[in-house]
């Protein structure tokens, strides 16, 4: 069993609890991208915040995350000097499944990184928690978003009324894995990540 508030490391990043001393290095990747946040994620229609509300967020964030109701992760690049992104498993399906979110600041698109943290946090998950899915749920028009599980061997479940509250989509594009089928996935997805260095 491995305690969620392990950090993880993949060959790349780090993916660990936000911490409130990260607000100025999220408040940076946030302010820098919200034309391609905006769009997709809600949320980035209400920034940018003050470095104040962002560290109330984050201290938010960590809370949960300590008392087990949300786990939400910065993703970091190896010496977390940079936010790269933000990624999450989300207890929303129930106690046999986490839901993955993730974006990425606009400079850190098209390199892999979002793949490569979902894969890691599918095998955290499966590895943490006795579920029997992991699932990730998109806009359908959300081409790159969709484009992640798809490419990890999640199972296309189809298109369904939104539910959890999507404010401007009346449509969720939704993907899943089970714990034997990503336990059988292919060997280019196997490596396993590390939670210590
Ligand atoms: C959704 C989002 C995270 C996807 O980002 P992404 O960069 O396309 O995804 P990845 O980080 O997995 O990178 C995949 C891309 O990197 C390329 N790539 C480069 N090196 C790679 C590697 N080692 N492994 C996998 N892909 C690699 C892939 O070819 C792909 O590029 P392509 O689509 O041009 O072919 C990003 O577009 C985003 O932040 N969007 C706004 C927020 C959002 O929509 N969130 C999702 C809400 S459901």
């Amino acid at each position: 069993m491995i305690h969620p508030l392990t950090p993880i490391y993949t060959p790349r990043l780090v993916l660990r609890c936000w911490k409130p001393a990260d607000a100025p290095l999220l408040k940076e990747a946030l302010d820098s991208s919200l034309p391609h946040l905006r769009p997709w994620m809600p949320w980035a229609r209400e920034e940018p915040s003050s470095l104040e509300e962002i560290t109330v967020r984050l201290a938010g964030f960590a809370r949960d995350f300590q008392e087990g109701r949300n786990f939400i992760y910065g993703i970091f690049d190896r010496d977390e000097s940079t936010v790269l992104g933000g990624t999450g498993l989300h207890p929303r399906n129930g106690p046999d499944d986490r839901e993955i979110g993730y974006w990425l600041r606009q400079s850190a698109v098209g390199q892999g990184y979002v793949t490569e943290s979902t894969a890691a946090l599918t095998t955290i998950a499966f590895a943490t928690w006795p579920l029997q899915t992991v699932t990730i749920v998109c806009d359908p028009d959300n081409r790159r978003s969709a484009a992640v599980p798809a490419r990890l061997g999640f199972a296309c479940q189809g298109t369904f009324p939104t539910k959890n509250g999507a404010p401007d989509r009346d449509l969720d594009l939704i993907w899943q894995t089970s714990r034997t089928a990503w336990a059988a996935r292919s060997p280019l997805n196997t490596r396993r990540p590390q939670t210590v260095h």
